[in-house]
């Protein structure tokens, strides 16, 4: 015997993606909705259709990157389909401290300088600690007003934009990803930059392993970087020689700890590849940043792109 029941009706009216979200805008605590935020929920909606319309809306080929470190802040425009700068480098060093308010106004500064940015060009922003969800975690080399700080939101609410926030050396790493020394590069790409920090990224078959912060492997009771950073070659005068020995113990450990495919230096330091890289002896490939100290700059405008 076969059964016939009835087909109940609908529960629910089936929603489009507009309606969606519109609901999200109406139960936002906050008006207007900041844009990283209406994006990330666009990303996580079953709805994805809107978010690939708006993507194809907003298809870009130029951003701005502002790539924070502890000693300068660089920015630039970026032509998103060669990954090159295509304005002029523009540096401020870091105000002395570091606060947000410091590095605020500095950011403000160096945008000025570009000539203004359209509030439609996307922005990103390389910042130098562990980055979650917006908030910056540590501060090794800036105030220490960051650690735990809602980073992202301060920048936008200052800036009264929208920007894309990402660690300095990630930025760095998917620019080299992308565009430079590791482009097409299969397993572990390891990018470290050598600065007033040391920071790493890590990228697995070109996808991004985010906040890995080789810089702090603890050495002798503090974080490696104080010891092999270029800013310690500085500080104590050392010769090539002997800060690549210094190198040499950072390199050796990481080989060590993860069987990389290819190292990628970045950083200040990228701009004299032949002093220091032949003193290594590493079974690891080591090769320069292609954009040298511009990789942060290019890689924050290519989120920011995205
Ligand atoms: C920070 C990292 C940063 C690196 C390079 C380190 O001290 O902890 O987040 O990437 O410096 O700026």
């Amino acid at each position: 015997m076969i059964l016939v029941t009835a087909v109940p009706p609908p529960l629910c009216v089936a929603r489009s993606p507009a309606h969606e979200v519109q609901a999200f805008a109406r139960t936002s605590p906050r008006h207007p909705r900041r844009g990283s935020e209406l994006r990330a929920f666009l990303r996580a909606s079953a709805f994805s259709g809107v978010a690939k319309l708006i993507g194809m809306a907003k298809s870009v080929d130029r951003a701005v990157g502002v790539d924070i470190g502890g000693t300068g802040i660089k920015a630039g425009i970026v032509d998103l389909k060669r990954g090159e700068l295509v304005s002029e480098r523009i540096r401020v060093n870091t105000p002395e401290g570091a606060t947000p308010d410091d590095v605020l106004a500095a950011v403000n500064g160096v945008l000025e300088e570009l000539g203004g940015v359209d509030k439609m060009v996307p922005l990103g922003v390389a910042f130098p600690a562990i980055v979650k969800r917006g908030r910056t975690r540590s501060a090794a080399n800036v105030s220490e007003k960051w650690i735990d700080f809602e980073a992202e939101e301060f920048f936008e609410d200052g800036l009264g934009r929208d920007i894309h926030f990402v660690n300095d050396a990630d930025a760095a790493g998917v620019a080299e990803v992308r565009y430079g020394a590791a482009q097409g590069r299969e397993g572990l790409t390891v990018l470290t930059t050598l600065g007033t920090g040391i920071g790493s990224a890590f990228l697995y078959n070109g996808t991004l392993i985010p906040n890995t912060e080789l810089g702090h492997l603890w050495y002798e009771g503090t974080s490696i970087e104080r010891y092999a950073a270029y800013s310690a070659m500085e500080r104590e005068n050392l010769s090539w020689e002997d800060w690549s020995k210094r190198l040499q113990l950072f390199y050796d450990h990481v080989e060590l700890l993860f069987s990389p495919d290819l190292f990628v230096v970045g950083g200040g330091v990228s701009k004299h590849p032949d002093r220091f890289l032949p003193l290594l002896k590493l079974r690891t490939p080591i090769l320069p940043a292609l954009h040298r100290n511009s990789s942060g700059i290019i890689g924050a405008a290519a989120l920011a792109g995205d």
